[in-house]
């Protein structure tokens, strides 16, 4: 497994494979990799030749309180678990590297971003826009996978893939989560013992609203009201949004008729989580 810290060796890189027709699976991340990376680069080392890891804790997508400093990190176990799961080359480049001094370029869309997470993140997603579309440029995969758990910004990129005409395939890798139900993030080291049990609450709020709409339930604004109730019930929860909409644009429904995305996101201390569910009615 090699390791590129500059552009330029990872470009070098990836051209001698694509020139000898290899083909290059690749999938990007900030590190302080879990189960949830591992089942992305598991999907994606049978597809390709190569399959390429990037570790980059990207500023751009932190906005000015955001956890950007306190961001979790371990090189080191990240390298072996990479070793582990297949990887032939791990792209861990400096902020500098991808960020020079005189950068200005940024990717915005027009209207998915503005939706569930965007709201209040409102420079996050042009930031992961940008850096993903650096990434592919330094990289140049065939292929790419990326993970359900952040359902918008898989949205975000395939709409941004397809837009501006990136000759790479999109996957999406299914949420992986804790055997208690918890979806897995480098997130879940910030819960102390205490707030564990509050974190179950969006998941657990997946589940009853599956089984609302199981019975027949049609009305988001009755299940709102029952999980806005379910999740206060858990001490140091506060909700930041709970939207059910379409799976493609993301703006909200207001009748459950077809299969709908349930996302939410919830604070609980100062960590914030999110989760989500695709539910269809007729299932
Ligand atoms: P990061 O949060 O490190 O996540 C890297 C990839 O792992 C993303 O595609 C994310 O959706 C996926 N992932 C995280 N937890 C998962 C889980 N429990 N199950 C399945 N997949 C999971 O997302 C980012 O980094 C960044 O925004 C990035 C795309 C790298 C751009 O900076």
């Amino acid at each position: 497994m090699e390791i590129l810290k500059t552009k330029k060796r990872m470009q070098q890189w990836s051209e001698a494979r694509r020139k000898k027709g290899k083909t290059i699976c690749f999938v990007p991340t900030m590190g302080y990799l879990h189960q949830g990376h591992i089942s992305l680069l598991e999907k994606g080392r049978p597809l390709c030749d190569e399959l390429v890891l990037s570790i980059f804790v990207n500023p751009s997508q932190f906005g000015p309180n955001e956890d950007l400093d306190a961001y979790p990190m371990d090189i080191e176990s990240d390298l072996r678990l990479a070793k582990e799961a297949g990887v032939t080359a791990v792209f861990l480049p400096q902020k500098e590297e991808i960020y020079p001094h005189d950068f200005q370029t940024r990717i915005c869309l027009d209207s998915l971003p503005h939706h569930l997470c965007g709201k209040s993140r409102p420079v996050h997603f042009g930031g992961v826009a940008t850096v993903v579309t650096k990434l592919f440029n330094i990289v140049m995969p065939d292929v790419a996978v990326f993970g359900k758990k952040d359902y918008q910004q898989f949205q975000i990129i395939r709409q941004m893939v397809s837009d501006l005409d990136f000759n790479i395939e999109i996957l999406g890798g299914e949420i992986v989560r804790e055997s208690d139900g918890l979806a897995m993030s480098s997130r879940n080291a910030y819960l102390a013992a205490g707030q564990r049990e509050s974190a179950l609450s969006l998941s657990r709020s997946l589940h009853l609203a599956g089984q609302a709409i199981a019975k027949g339930e049609k009305n988001p604004a009755v299940i709102e009201k029952k999980l806005i109730a379910f999740i206060q019930g858990f001490p140091e929860t506060r909700i930041d949004y709970i939207s059910f909409c379409d799976p493609t644009t993301l703006e909200p429904v207001g009748l459950i008729d077809k299969q709908i995305l349930l996302a939410l996101a919830i604070r609980v201390g100062k960590t914030r989580l999110i989760d989500n569910a695709l539910i269809d009615p007729s299932q």
